[in-house]
C-alpha cells in the first residue's frame, strides 16, 4: 500500500508539483517555488545524514506521495529542543489512512532505531486534517505549550497548536 524510503533526484519534480499546490500549502505561509522545493530536499537529506532519522519519502502505488517522518525542529519553541513528527502528502493520497499510518511507522522506527522517547507536533490552529492525524496517532493535546511560530511574524496562521506523545 505504502512505503516509507529514502529521497532520489526522481522525487524532485513530483515534491515540486506537491510544493506548488495551494490546497496541498494553505496552512503554510506560502508555495513554494522549483528552487525552494529543491533546497527543501537538500535541507532534509542533510539532516539524515546528520541525525540518522528525518522526512521519508512516502511511496503509494510505486508513486512519490509525499513525506511523512521525524526532525530535530530548528527554531526556539516551548518544549526547547525535540523531535517532532511531520507530514506532507499530496492530495491523490488523502483520505485512505496513509499519513496515519506512515506516521504510526514513523513514530515506531523513532522508539526502536534511534532511541527517541518523546515526539511534538505542531500545526496552525485551524489545520483540522492535520491535527486529526495527531489524534490518530495517539497523541496528547498540549495547549500549555501552544506558541506563535517565530519565523512567520504577522501572517494569519502564526499561533500553532501542540501535541505530544511518549514512545
Ligand atoms: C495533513 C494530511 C497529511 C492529512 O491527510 P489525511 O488524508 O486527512 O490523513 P490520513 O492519510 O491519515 O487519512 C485519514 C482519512 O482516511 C480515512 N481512513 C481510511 N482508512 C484508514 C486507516 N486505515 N487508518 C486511518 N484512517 C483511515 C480516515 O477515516 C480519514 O478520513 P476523512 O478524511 O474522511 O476524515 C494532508 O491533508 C496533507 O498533506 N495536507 C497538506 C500538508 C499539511 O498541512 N501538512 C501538515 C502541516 S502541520
Amino acid at each position: 500500500m505504502f512505503r516509507l524510503r529514502d529521497w532520489c533526484e526522481d522525487d524532485l519534480e513530483p515534491f515540486a508539483l506537491m510544493n506548488a499546490d495551494e490546497e496541498v500549502m494553505r496552512y503554510f505561509p506560502s508555495v513554494l517555488t522549483r528552487e525552494q522545493s529543491d533546497a527543501m530536499v537538500r535541507r532534509i537529506q542533510s539532516l539524515f545524514a546528520e541525525n540518522g532519522f528525518g522526512f521519508w519519502v512516502v511511496e503509494c502505488e510505486g508513486r512519490f506521495a509525499g513525506f511523512t517522518g521525524l526532525n530535530r525542529t530548528a527554531f526556539a519553541t516551548p518544549m526547547g529542543p525535540h523531535v517532532e513528527i511531520g507530514w506532507r502528502l499530496a492530495p491523490w493520497v488523502w483520505g485512505r489512512g496513509i499519513a496515519t499510518r506512515a506516521a504510526t511507522e514513523a513514530l515506531r522506527r523513532g522508539a526502536e532505531e534511534f532511541s527517541l522517547t518523546d515526539v511534538y507536533s505542531f500545526t496552525t490552529q485551524t489545520n483540522i486534517r492535520s491535527e486529526a492525524v495527531m489524534k490518530r496517532i495517539g497523541m496528547s493535546r498540549r495547549e500549555d505549550l501552544d506558541f506563535d511560530h517565530p519565523n512567520t511574524p504577522g501572517w494569519w496562521g502564526q499561533r500553532h497548536i501542540v501535541y505530544h506523545i511518549s514512545i
